[in-house]
């Protein structure tokens, strides 16, 4: 009998490799650690089948949960019977079984009130159209209902797609719970913990606001019962709004830190509920926690599959199908800049997609609008990798940036690891920009000549510039 294998989910193979980055581990010192041989470990990473035992073995040894990593079948049944050696001790002895500990026991996966769901949207924009998604959704809706993670965290680049993740997931699974709560934080300033937590409060049991606890602490400990009493899918969009800008990603606006007191309850705490936030960056304890096998989830949106970035094309109205496919690699299937690119090219170019290719550069002034936003809030270290990476065609590892760069190695993996936080930069033993990113950061830098904090790399950097001109990607003209 062929012996059970397993493999790991696209985003569970995306996990698994920051989990090996943060782990400071090369693949070989984690390949002797394991005790395998090189070609299952490049499997797992490549999300192919290997033995059921390594794979668990390795999310053991990355700190990881192997159930939140496998592309598993429907339901824990099915997984059960598809193991045949020993099934009990591999499953018993996963990290994640001492996370769901924390959080058990959970109820059937129906409200069971008999009472109808109470929805709450507040300002959550309608779902027009959607497309593709659909293992995004299929890891979501396991990891909610039958793993029950108790806090989710959609990242991806402004306009991939979290916000529409999120409302087709809710929409999906709503009937699953008693309240279904959504709150943006995508105000300037955000609304404060304490002004939240009273709207929160006062959703679930229309309390009046007078007889709430000022204190901050009091007022999680009573939404925490509420979590606990009512089985609660609450939606909190834009999270990134309460990180700081010009820091290291993960850090809170000043009179925002109260917040990661919540995430860390809602995380470690024993209740029957989910927490699902959107953002552009992770709060820093958030991955802790992840690390830690606690209930939580961190899914990595990406932009939308070949296919799925076709149908919306086509709804836009573009012509000139051949070069479809290059405009979509070069905006990484991002919905939000495809629309823009699109009605650009509609406007502009009289629907000919060759005609954008070969004229237009790629940052047209939305797109640099949105790149802006994000490049803003960097810190200096992390806009100096932002630009050796842009000027570099292959990926650099991070000994080479160590050696391009005046910082302590402790500092640059920090700001290596607030860079792939923010999703700017991808990579695992080495590391590159997406694309339009790139192109971005170019133009950046010949029309600033760069700021200040630069200038001790400007001549090298134009000079590699120079080199480079040859092989960097057609759109980069
Ligand atoms: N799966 C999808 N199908 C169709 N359109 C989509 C899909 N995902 C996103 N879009 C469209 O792309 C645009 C951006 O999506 P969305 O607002 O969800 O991005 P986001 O990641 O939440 O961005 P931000 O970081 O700014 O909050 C929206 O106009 C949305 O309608
Ligand atoms: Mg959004």
């Amino acid at each position: 009998m062929a012996k059970p294998s397993l493999k790991a989910s696209p985003q569970g193979a995306q996990v698994a490799k920051q989990a090996l980055l943060r782990s400071g581990l090369t693949q070989q010192e984690l390949r002797s650690q394991v005790g395998c041989s090189r070609q299952p470990l490049t499997n797992f990473f490549k999300g192919d089948a290997i033995a059921q035992t390594l794979f668990i073995r390795i999310c053991e040894h990355l700190g990881l949960s192997w159930r939140e990593i496998a592309d598993l079948p429907p339901s824990p049944a099915e997984f059960v019977a598809l193991s045949t050696e020993n099934p009990t001790a591999d499953l018993r002895s996963t990290p994640f079984d001492r996370g769901a500990d924390i959080a058990l026991p959970y109820p059937p996966p129906s409200n069971g009130t008999g009472q109808p769901t109470k929805i709450d949207l507040g300002t959550a924009p309608n779902l027009t159209t959607f497309y593709g998604r659909e293992a995004e959704l299929k890891f979501l809706t396991q990891a909610i209902l039958q793993r029950h993670t108790a806090l989710v965290v959609l990242l991806g680049l402004r306009g991939m797609g979290k916000t529409t993740l999120a409302i087709k997931l809710v929409e999906s699974i709503k009937q699953e719970f008693d309240h279904v709560i959504w709150r943006s934080l995508a105000y300037n300033p955000p609304p404060p913990l304490t002004q939240l937590l009273a709207d929160l409060l006062q959703s679930f049991s229309n309390r009046d606001i007078g007889s709430l606890s000022q204190a901050v602490d009091d007022r999680i400990s009573q939404l925490l019962t509420d979590l606990r009493q009512n089985r609660c899918l609450l939606v909190l969009d834009n999270a990134e709004s309460l990180m700081q800008d010009h820091a290291l990603a993960g850090a809170y606006r000043p009179g925002y830190e109260d917040y990661r007191e919540l995430f860390r309850r809602i995380g470690t705490e024993r209740h029957q509920s989910c927490l699902i936030l959107t953002t552009r960056e992770t709060p820093r304890e958030i991955a802790e926690l992840e690390a830690r096998d606690f209930p939580v989830s961190l899914l990595s949106v990406m932009g939308l599959a070949e296919n799925d970035a076709y149908q919306l094309l086509e709804a836009k109205g573009l012509g000139d199908r051949t070069y479809w496919n290059t405009l979509i690699e070069i905006f990484q299937g991002n919905p939000l800049v495809l629309q823009i690119v699109a009605a650009t090219i509609q406007r502009s170019f009289g629907g000919q997609v060759s005609l954008f290719l070969k004229q237009a550069t790629i940052t047209t002034r939305q797109i640099v609008d949105l790149l802006d936003q994000q490049f803003d809030s960097l810190s200096p270290l992390e806009r100096e990798i932002m630009y050796w990476l842009a000027v570099q065609p292959q990926p650099l590892a991070f000994a080479e940036l160590k050696e391009l760069i005046d910082a302590s190695g402790a500092d640059l993996l920090d700001a290596l690891e607030s860079l792939l936080r923010r999703s700017l930069i991808q990579g695992e033993a080495a590391f590159t920009l997406q694309p339009v990113v790139r192109q971005y950061v170019i133009n950046e830098f010949t029309q600033q000549q760069l700021s200040l904090e630069l200038t001790h790399v400007r001549n090298s950097i134009q000079h590699l510039l120079v080199q480079n001109s040859r092989s960097a990607p057609a759109t980069e003209q």
